[in-house]
């Protein structure tokens, strides 16, 4: 299974929404002279316990009802580490989770950030009423985006309609590459 990190970060942003955050937010460094990419969730959603912080990075740990195994923690673990990098939670019941998700830039199997515009379109499409802020930084630059920006300007408009939501993605997609290019 190859995916691209936006993907996997999508899982862990999945995580956030399910544990009812109201604002989350991703900071990606991906940086050419420190030779790694770095990308940090934080959210204010319920937290776990001890306990569950203490075996959530195991595949056979999941509190949905639906399957008997949760894979969004597990795998990123796993990729990170398998990519000469760290994966580390934190997290506090009734306070937030944080996760820290690094890999090696120039690893062979570290795979491309992938689409982050999409990873974001789906993320409002799940729960549109969180606010989502998304960082990305390179060396040189960064670009910040903020859903509260956007509601703000739709005026009433829900971010669901498809025009917004496509917007959005390129929106994001568009400043990264320009952010790239530099
Ligand atoms: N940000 C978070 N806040 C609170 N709990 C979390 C968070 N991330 C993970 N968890 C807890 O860790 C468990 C394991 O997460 P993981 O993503 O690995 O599996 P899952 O979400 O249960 O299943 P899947 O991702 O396959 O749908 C979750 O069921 C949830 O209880
Ligand atoms: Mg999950």
């Amino acid at each position: 299974m190859m995916e691209d990190l936006a993907m996997q970060m999508l899982e862990l942003l999945m995580n956030s929404i399910q544990a009812g955050a109201e604002n989350i937010t991703l900071e990606i460094t991906d940086s050419l002279r420190n030779d790694c990419i770095v990308m940090l969730l934080l959210d204010d959603g319920k937290g776990m316990s001890k306990e569950l912080l203490e075996r959530v990075s195991d595949p056979f740990t999941t509190t949905r009802k639906t399957r008997k195994v949760g894979l969004g923690v597990s795998f990123m673990k796993g990729l990170c580490e398998s990519c000469d990098g760290s994966f580390a939670i934190e997290s506090e019941e009734g306070k937030g989770t944080k996760v820290r998700s690094e890999v090696r830039k120039s690893h062979l199997d570290t795979p491309p950030l992938g689409d982050l515009g999409a990873m974001m379109m789906y993320a409002i499409q799940a729960n549109e009423d969180i606010n989502y802020t998304l960082s990305y930084r390179n060396d040189q630059n960064e670009f910040v985006f903020r859903s509260t920006e956007v509601r703000k300007e739709l005026d009433g408009v829900s971010m669901l309609e498809p025009e917004i939501l496509l917007w959005i993605k390129e929106y994001i997609n568009q400043n990264i590459k320009a952010l790239e290019e530099g």
